[in-house]
Parts: structure tokens; sequence; C-alpha cells
């Protein structure tokens, strides 16, 4: 296990906080939501990563899910990405341990992070280098959040959507998404797989418009899952929702994949995981299977699709965002 203090292969956060490690060292340290990849480093006895991708990383050290319910001294906090998600986060640290050192990055919100963490008890210290910086407070303990007094809920076709914090645009129909489903053609059987599920927003219409389909959502965020479960729900359609990495556990092959894929995580942008979904579509289709995808208007998707689909059809070309219909999958 590398444990030194000045790692280079750690992310920035990490790296500070290995720096830092006297500020929150302690014999029963859980680290809440860091890169699956740095666990190891840190040398904490437990770890919380709610992201199937980063938790695959962690080599099966850390425990997802929507929710983390252990009792430590020390909650080593990872600043998640937006204000709901932060708040969720830092409430449950304060559910788990009463001292809680957040570590995040100086553009990624550290400082508001700060902020929403003093008013959950006493500041004791903090430190900066690597562009981030900890804070360590001794924190009122509290309750396990509940969910429920977490969600949001937004209407989409008559569905009621159901969306947990974080989980990608929150509360509202996200215009990509209403511009794939103004042209999306389904059958009336097979299996449909909505792949980024977010709130399950795809994966409910489709269900609702054709009751026949066999319709499964994944999504590497646990709160996505959760969403899209609780929209199902909401609405009394089967939905399978499942936790994984791009296609990794998604079981089987599909006639139809729909895709609204990511092209940001964190505070950078990224192309990755995108043209992953597209590149390997092909092994997860039956024969004659259709992948419909939506993105932003200067995203290339029209070429990468080309190298594993004969026929591509761009099917809606707006000012902002353009939808792909592939066919003819190759290989
Ligand atoms: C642009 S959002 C679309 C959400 C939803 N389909 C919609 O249209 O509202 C992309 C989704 O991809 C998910 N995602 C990011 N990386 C992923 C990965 N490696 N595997 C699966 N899903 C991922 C994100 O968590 C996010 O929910």
């Amino acid at each position: 296990m590398a444990r030194e203090k000045n790692d280079p292969g750690a992310a920035p956060a990490t790296r500070l906080a290995l720096a830092q490690r006297a500020l929150w060292e302690a014999e029963d340290v859980v680290a809440l939501g860091p890169p699956g990849a740095d666990v190891a480093r840190l040398g904490v006895g437990a770890a919380w990563i709610p992201d199937a991708h980063e938790r695959a990383a962690a080599k099966g050290v850390a425990v997802g899910g929507v929710a983390y319910a252990g009792a430590h001294e020390v909650a080593l906090t990872y600043l998640p990405k937006g204000t709901r998600r932060r708040d969720y986060v830092l409430a449950l640290a304060c559910s788990v341990a009463p001292r809680v050192a957040l570590v995040g990055a100086k553009k990624g919100g550290i400082k508001p992070g700060k902020k929403a963490l003093a008013q959950r008890g006493t500041i004791r210290a903090t430190a900066a280098g690597a562009h981030c910086q900890i804070v360590v407070a001794d924190v009122e303990q509290v309750e396990a959040p509940a969910l429920e007094r977490w969600e949001s809920r937004f209407e989409v076709e008559g569905l009621e959507m159901v969306s947990l914090p974080g989980t990608f645009a929150a509360g509202r129909l996200d215009e990509g998404t209403a511009r794939l489903l103004e042209v999306l053609e389904l059958p009336e059987t097979g299996r449909l797989l909505d792949v980024g599920c977010g709130a399950g927003v795809l994966a409910c219409v489709a269900k609702r418009r054709r009751p026949g389909l066999e319709v499964v959502a994944s999504d590497a965020d646990d709160f996505a899952v959760e969403s899209t479960r609780r929209s199902a729900a909401a609405n009394e359609l089967a939905v399978e929702a499942m936790g994984s990495d791009v296609y990794a556990n998604v079981p089987g092959r599909f006639d139809v994949i729909v895709t609204n894929p990511p092209f940001h995580r964190g505070v950078g942008t990224e192309y990755g995981t995108a043209r992953r979904i597209a590149r390997e579509a092909p092994t997860k289709l039956r024969r004659g299977g259709t992948l419909w995808m939506v993105a932003n208007h200067f995203l290339p998707w029209g070429e990468v699709l080309e190298e594993s689909f004969a026929e591509v059809e761009r099917v809606h070309a707006g000012r902002r965002f353009k939808v792909w219909r592939a066919t003819g999958a190759r290989g």
C-alpha cells in the first residue's frame, strides 16, 4: 500500500489530505466519496463511494449506495459536485462521525463547502495545497438524513419523476433529453437499455409509451440508480435499474439503446464515457438493434458512431442539440 505524503499518482485532494494527515488521522476513519484509486493510499478503515466507476477502482474495499450507516471517529469527506449533493453528504458525514475533515478543490467550491461545514460545528483547522483546501471541524452529530426529504419531483409526459441530490438535471427535464424524446421511435416489444439514466426519464417514458418493452436503466452514480427506482415506483412502471460503469454490469443484449451521455465529470470536461457508450454499443445490441444518442451540437459523435455503425442518421439538428440514430452495428 502506497502511503507516501506526496504521492504524485494521487488526486490533488488526496495529495493534500496525505500531506495533512496529522489533521484527521485517528484509529477509525471512514473516507466518504474518495476517488476509488486513492482508497489504498489513504490507509483508512472504511470507504463509501456512491459511484460504480470509482468503486471499481477501489478494488472491492469500498461500499456504495445512497446512504452509509457506520459510526467512526472521523469522516474524511471529499467535496462532491453540486450544492445539493454537498449538503446531503455533509449531513451524512455528521451522522457518521463527530469530526469531519472536508477536502476539495478551490475551483470545485471548497470555500462555500467550508461555510456549509461551519454551520454544522466548530472549525478546528484548515490547510491548503495542491489547489485544494482541507477543513476540519468538530460537528454536532445528527440522525442519518432521510432521503425522502432530499427528493425533488418533476413531471415529464404526465409521469412524476424523482431526483435525489446531485442527479443530472435535478428537478427538471433536460433540453437534450426532451429533443431525444421528440424524435424517438420505439418498437412495441423487445429490450431497451437507457445507459446513463439519471433520474430515469428516458427509461420511464419509454416504458409508459411502450408497455410491451422490457426496460433496463443503468448509471454509474448510485443516486441516479436510486432516483430511477423511485421514479419507476412512483408511476408503477416495471423498469429495472442497476449500477454500472457503462455496460460493465448490464447483462444481455438489447433491441434499442437510448442515451443522453455524460460529458462532464467533476469540474473538468470528459468525453471518454460517451465514446465508450458509442463504441461498445454494438456488443450490447441484438442484430438489427438501434442506438439513439443526443448530445450538444458541437460534439463530434456522428464520426465516432460511424466507426461502429454502418448507418448513422442525424434525426435532429437544432441550435443546441443533435440526435443520432445508429443502426447496422459493425463487428
Ligand atoms: C447527461 S446525464 C443524462 C441523464 C438522463 N439519461 C437524462 O436524460 O436525464 C448522463 C448520465 O450519465 C451518468 N454517467 C456518468 N459516467 C457514467 C459511466 N461511466 N457509466 C454509466 N453512467 C455514467 C451520469 O451519472 C448521468 O446520470
